[in-house]
């Protein structure tokens, strides 16, 4: 088997999960045990090698996090400048990449088999495979229409819902010839999906469909969904989620990190917590993601909620339905 690179885009802002991405990039928020990033580079083709990371905001974190926590591929960090979007970001990130090669959103959590996908575009010998997934409101994302032989005829980004032309949406995987390079404007921000995709259509670009479960990781409810999603299906082969509480009532499946506490609290379901996160006595949390080191006061009540580094919740308080940070803008 041919040796396969990657490309995994992780520069944007994460802007809707503020305030918890002015402390860290939404690609390494936690979800089922491990950062939001590694599950999406757990489910690159088998024949990956080694991976480039588009970053852009908060780079350091993610060459910080990588040095204390090697993936099992190689992994270079490639950074921006300034930010060069979906397409100006690949480019940029695909210096020596192979052809084909594997292009990803850090941000993609689903149960998509790219071994499959690399076979169909092989088979195909389009410049582009895409994958898709079946939805019932499109209107937020890319949309496509192809034909019997699934190169795609259309491809709309947000369209609106009564006139999207179908409701099959842009899933955030793709395989491409190193020749889609040529056709991204190379120095200034560029839009894949708006600006070059378009273009491409005419050279053959095909649609792999896939069903299952699939979630865009980009706010706090979707995140807390895409974290029960990846609990309910572990990739086998790839990553356990353990946890380690005792004297906890821990409810599975839940995650957690190094020298966590929550004796005498009731912990889960669908909960991960980082590393030294302390819960009180006869706190509950639930349905949550509570970073490195948050705290949970006595006897408190957590639920459905993403706490950033070292939040601390007040003791007897009940939350639920929240993103909160330490963090602000400035920050
Ligand atoms: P929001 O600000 O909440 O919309 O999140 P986002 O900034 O992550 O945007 P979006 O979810 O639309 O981005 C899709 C994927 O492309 C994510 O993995 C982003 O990290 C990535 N991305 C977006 N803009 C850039 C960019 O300028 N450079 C790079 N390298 N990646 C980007």
């Amino acid at each position: 088997m041919p040796e396969v690179s990657a490309v995994v885009l992780v520069g944007g802002f994460g802007t809707r999960l503020r305030p918890v991405t002015y402390a860290v990039p939404k690609q390494l928020i936690p979800l089922a045990g491990q950062p939001t990033l590694f599950h999406a580079m757990d489910m690159l083709p088998s024949a990956v090698s080694r991976i480039s990371l588009a970053c852009g905001y908060k780079a350091d974190a993610f060459e910080a996090y990588l040095q204390r926590h090697p993936y099992r591929l190689p992994v270079r960090v490639v950074r921006e400048a300034t930010p060069l979007g979906t397409g100006g970001g690949l480019k940029n990130g695909a210096d020596g990449a192979t052809d084909p090669f594997v292009l990803v959103n850090g941000d993609v959590i689903c149960g998509l088999d790219m071994d499959p996908m690399l076979e169909f575009h092989r088979e195909h010998g389009g410049m582009g495979t895409m994958s898709f997934f079946e939805v019932e409101d499109p209107s937020p994302y890319g949309v496509a229409v192809w034909d019997d032989d699934r190169r795609i005829t259309k491809f709309v980004e947000k369209p609106p819902k009564e006139s999207a032309p179908s409701r099959w949406i842009n899933a955030g995987a793709s395989i491409w010839s190193t020749s889609v390079l040529d056709h991204i404007p190379g120095g200034r921000e560029v839009s894949l999906e708006r600006e070059v995709l378009p273009k491409l259509l005419d050279r053959g670009v095909y649609g792999f469909a896939f069903r299952g479960w699939w979630e865009d990781a980009g706010t706090p409810a979707r995140l807390l969904h895409a974290q029960r999603l990846l609990f309910d299906h572990p990739r086998t082969g790839r990553f356990a989620p353990k946890s380690h509480l005792p004297g906890a009532r821990v409810v599975p499946p839940v995650a957690s990190g190094r020298d966590s506490e929550a004796q005498g609290a009731t912990v889960g379901r669908y909960v991960t917590l980082g590393d030294r996160v302390r819960i009180g006595p006869g706190a509950t949390v639930e349905d949550s993601i509570l970073m490195d080191g948050a705290e949970v006061g006595q006897g408190a009540t957590v639920r459905r909620c993403v706490l950033g580094p070292g939040y601390h919740v007040a003791p007897r308080s009940d939350l639920a339905d929240q993103c909160l940070a330490n963090e602000g803008p400035s920050a």
